[in-house]
């Protein structure tokens, strides 16, 4: 890594800023996808299935068109046809996508079969109402455990088998994980225009030009340039908003027919059947080790649904062959298609559920040796990734765990289960460790410093709550010389340069890099005017000799030459200086690149109910450099939020008859209120900055901070009760 001439000092990162976006979100002035104000916009809203698997026979608009404001009502009887164009460079699974309203199939229960426009939403809600789908049903296929599963993907080193039938310790265990919804307190919603050929949509999406742009191109087989997509916040996600889901084919295939701009919001129902899921998963693990448990073999077999039409997949295996030394591993993940909607990635997606195995399984290989599990781990830290044979970019997970036993009390615990007791309540604690691929990936960004002397800054990325709004000026206004009040981001349009998903841990260390360059590289356009200007104070002066601060370039080691960047841009009468910036990870990484993290918690157990409350947890944290601890901390608590939430409350049923989800609703699907959070706490290590990784030196925390959690979990509610529960999410029944 080479470092640049006249680093500028950094001021502005690592500080913990306020989101400079909060007052506009707490004051209803932030306008998500459907607060956008469209002329003449009318209102769609969806029919979906009511069979899990099947055709339609049938679909009678009559009663709804006879309704006043009612526009049309679209089905596969009579919308257009779509040329769905293949998109390569989507986040689309393998597969086809489900093409709406094209024919008369069923793949799953909810799936949209129809939908009415209205001049008001009470009319279309009551007109979609009165139509009449008819079915030829079939039972659908909706169990993991029991329908035929592809060919799985597989993975393997030394001889797995032989060394566990050798192994002097063995355990061999069996988890389940229920499916997941990701429960965004902003629905999904677009609202789409045609103007021409070309069409606009305000979306709530995750990946503005890959996600939504050349979806929407290539569904309509228009030139991406003839979409534009319009972002500015996105109310949460959670990877629900990674992809463009059916919807928004609906909202710009109702727009087009009848003309008008069309606004169609999903209903927290329908959430549920239209916008993805985690999948459910079956995960057994063999683990042999010696007795000093040092590992010796590990053998998995993975099943996870996926539906009928897509083939999802997910890192899932990352924590079972790179976490801990293993000589010999072998693994087969294998998909199944069931007659669900396609699954996608939900927060620490792959790593929640397969680190949350490997995490129960090294606790309770730690209690079968007698062996703290915090030196279970120890004893098994790998010198490389083994996975991949690289060098890890950086791994600080000894000091993760040291730092966290430290500030828990680990080691006052007494390791023996149900040693603790509080009145009815069974105490234990627990601990895991917390691993995730966090992503990096081409981004731009363009940076402008304004004859005011302020400075504009924008990329395409979206902002689902991590505060994009806030880092990026930090970054900015470092490599500028700005203060963070003089540098404005804006994100969230397919006009602005393009970057990667939202998602995956990847927007601070890519677009952050971006924005880093963009403004190194007009910082330096500007000293560059200066020392060429026989007018400026800085005239021949070596330009790696000049510094900006406030605002103002002087020389580094004479901070009474120098002028302002307003002064030098109104001498020459310039109304702006502007470049283009990028960053891109090198095509084959040296490195293996993860973000770590240790979880400690304090659950009681209800002797008698089997209810389980979180008492207290505590993070710890391998991030790379943290470019603000103020939204750090709402990252890496709402992640342990979501984690409490896999662990113990997030399940959604299914009715096997028809592929109906019983619980579609907040009241049913169960996620974390605030009487089911304690004290939490998050320490991120000193000192980080993983130059192998990005420019920015930062490790993507966003997904991290939730693996670990619900293994912790399960590992206290053993040390609490001495029972062992290997499904998600663990509930009262299991544990009477
Ligand atoms: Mo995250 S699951 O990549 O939004």
């Amino acid at each position: 890594m080479t470092r640049q001439p006249n680093r500028q000092p950094q001021k502005a990162v690592g500080t913990p800023q306020s989101r400079v976006d909060g007052r506009l979100k707490v004051t209803g002035q932030a306008t998500y996808a459907a607060d956008h104000d469209v002329t003449g916009v009318a209102y769609g809203v969806m029919v979906d299935a009511t069979v899990g698997r099947g055709r339609i026979t049938g679909v009678d608009t009559r009663a709804a068109l006879d309704q006043p404001g009612v526009r049309a009502v679209l089905h596969h009887g009579n919308a257009p046809r779509l040329p769905y164009v293949d998109n390569p460079g989507s986040n689309n699974p393998p597969g086809e996508r489900l093409r709406v309203f094209q024919d008369d199939r069923v793949r799953f229960f909810g799936q949209p079969v129809a939908v009415v426009v209205a001049d008001t939403l009470e009319a279309a809600q009551h007109a979609a109402s009165l139509v009449t789908v008819t079915y030829a049903a079939e039972p659908p296929s909706t169990d993991l455990t029991t329908a035929p599963a592809d060919e799985p993907q597989r993975y393997a080193r030394g001889d797995a088998e032989a060394a566990w039938a050798a192994a002097p310790v063995k355990l061999d265990l069996a988890f389940r994980f229920s499916r997941n919804h990701h429960n965004p307190m902003e629905p999904h919603a677009t609202i789409a225009r045609w103007e021409g050929d070309t069409l606009t949509l305000w979306d709530k999406t995750q990946w503005v030009v890959g996600g939504t742009q050349q979806e929407l191109a290539s569904v309509f087989g228009i030139p991406q340039q003839s979409v534009r997509v319009i972002s500015p916040f996105v109310g949460g996600a959670f990877g629900s908003g990674l992809r463009a889901w059916p919807h928004v084919t609906v909202a710009a295939l109702a727009a087009r027919v009848t003309g008008r701009p069309v606004k169609l919001v999903l209903s927290r129902r329908q959430l549920y059947f239209g916008t993805g899921h985690r999948p459910a998963y079956t995960y057994a693990l063999k683990l042999g080790s010696d007795r000093r448990g040092r590992l010796a073999a590990s053998i998995q077999d993975i099943r996870a649904e996926t539906s009928s039409y897509e083939t999802f997949t997910e890192a899932v295996m990352g924590p079972g062959h790179m976490m801990y030394r293993t000589p010999n591993v072998r693994q087969a993940y294998a998909t199944v298609p069931l007659d669900v909607n396609t699954p996608i990635w939900m927060r620490g997606p792959g790593y929640a559920t397969g680190a949350h195995v490997v995490e129960c399984a090294m606790d309770e290989l730690a209690h079968e040796l007698g062996v703290d599990p915090i030196e279970l781990r120890l004893r098994n830290e790998p010198e490389t990734d083994e996975s991949s044979g690289l060098p890890f970019s950086s791994r600080r997970l000894r000091e993760c765990l040291a730092t966290g036993a430290r500030e828990f009390g680990w080691h006052r615990r007494n390791p023996a289960p149900r040693s603790t007791r509080d009145g009815d309540w069974l105490v234990g604690t627990g601990m895991a460790a917390a691993v995730y691929d966090f992503g990096r990936a081409p981004a731009q960004a363009h940076a402008r410093i304004n004859a005011d002397g302020t400075a504009l800054v924008q990329a395409a990325t979206s902002d689902m709550g991590p505060g994009t709004y806030t880092s990026m000026p930090q970054v900015a206004a470092d490599a500028l010389g700005l203060t963070m009040t003089t540098v404005e981001f804006r994100l969230g349009d397919s006009l602005m340069p393009p970057t990667p998903p939202h998602g995956g841990s990847m927007t601070m260390a890519s677009v952050g890099s971006a924005v880093q360059d963009a403004c190194d590289k007009v910082r330096r356009q500007a000293i560059t005017l200066a020392v060429n200007d026989a007018r400026s104070p800085l005239h021949r002066v070596n330009p790696d000799d000049v510094v900006v601060r406030d605002g103002r370039m002087h020389v580094k080691n004479d901070p009474t030459r120098g002028e302002t960047y307003r002064q030098l841009l109104g001498r020459n009468q310039r109304d702006h200086l502007e470049v283009i910036g990028s960053w891109g990870p090198p095509e084959q990484s040296r490195y293996s690149m993860h973000a770590f993290g240790a979880v400690f918690t304090e659950v009681a157990v209800d002797d008698r109910l089997g209810l389980v409350r979180v008492r207290r947890m505590l993070g710890v944290y391998d991030a790379g450099r943290i470019i603000n601890p103020k939204l750090a901390d709402s990252q890496a608590l709402g992640g342990m939020v979501g984690g409490i939430g896999q662990a113990l409350l997030e399940h959604t049923v299914t009715d096997a008859r028809d592929g109906r989800i019983v619980n579609a609703n907040l009241a049913d699907y169960l996620v974390p209120v605030n009487a089911d959070i304690p004290d939490l706490r998050a320490i991120y290590l000193d000192g980080g900055n993983d130059q192998n990784a990005d420019p920015i030196g930062v490790k993507g925390l966003g997904e991290v901070v939730i693996v670990g959690v619900a293994a912790a979990i399960t590992n206290a509610v053993f040390h609490a009760t001495g029972r062992r529960i290997r499904e998600l999410p663990i509930t009262a029944e299991a544990l009477l």
